[in-house]
């Protein structure tokens, strides 16, 4: 299967995460430390953790992390990387669908993803998922990649997978017992293929406050 056939299925990334190279930098993603840096280090999941950059860092920040994601190879890479790290008993990691999480109990101070973009706005389910997942004073921290120009060679439906910070708020105040602290596009530049490209975090930040 190539990678664009099946882009939202497991197979697709377990493919990806196959290839010799690393996709990712290793690098905490900004926002992630941007907000998760006020905080005090507690209990976290990561969801989408993909190599294990975030769910890194976390940990050595103090943070008891929790990597999630529904590629098995993503998974072997991130717990590689961990231990290479030093981190390893700091980490543990479960392989679980976004579309299907459910927290079964556990909660989390922190619950965080990054640039999950599951497909046709589900992004919605995936929060309402999130939410019971996060501890009384926790945070949920979601952040993605919103929809602009710069995207344009992607094919419609990765198009669609991709949302504003303002998607993400009816849902919250629909559940109830959040609030709301950042709801924001932050603009950021990156350097892809060599090009530099302007890209905005849609971020959302929320305190559980029940
Ligand atoms: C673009 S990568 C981001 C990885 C990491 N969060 C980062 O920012 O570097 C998306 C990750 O989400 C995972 N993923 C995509 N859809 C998922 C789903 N429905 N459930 C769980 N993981 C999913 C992929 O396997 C991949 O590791």
């Amino acid at each position: 299967m190539s990678h664009d056939e099946d882009f939202f299925e497991p197979s697709s990334w377990d493919e990806r995460y196959s290839s010799p190279d690393k996709m990712w930098s290793g690098n905490a993603n900004p926002q992630l430390v941007a907000e998760a840096g006020r905080l005090e280090p507690g209990t976290a999941l990561d969801l989408g953790c993909g190599e294990g950059g975030d769910v890194i860092w976390l940990a050595r920040q103090g943070w008891t992390a929790t990597g999630a994601d529904f590629s098995a190879k993503g998974l072997e890479r991130a717990a590689a990387h961990a231990a290479e790290a030093g981190v390893a008993e700091r980490c543990d990691w479960w392989q679980v669908d976004a579309r299907t999480f459910e927290a079964g109990g556990r909660t989390f101070d922190l619950v965080t993803t990054h640039f999950l973009h599951p497909p046709e706005g589900s992004i919605t389910e995936v929060v309402r998922r999130l939410a019971p997942a996060v501890a009384p004073g926790g945070h949920l921290l979601v952040v993605g990649h919103a929809p602009s120009a710069t995207f344009h060679h992607h094919d419609e439906k990765r198009l669609r997978a991709m949302w504003h910070s303002a998607d993400l708020v009816p849902v919250l105040e629909e559940l109830g017992g959040f609030e709301v602290l950042v709801a924001e596009e932050r603009p950021r530049t990156v350097t892809r293929d060599g090009r530099e490209m302007e890209i905005e975090d849609a971020t959302l930040l929320a305190r559980h406050t029940a």
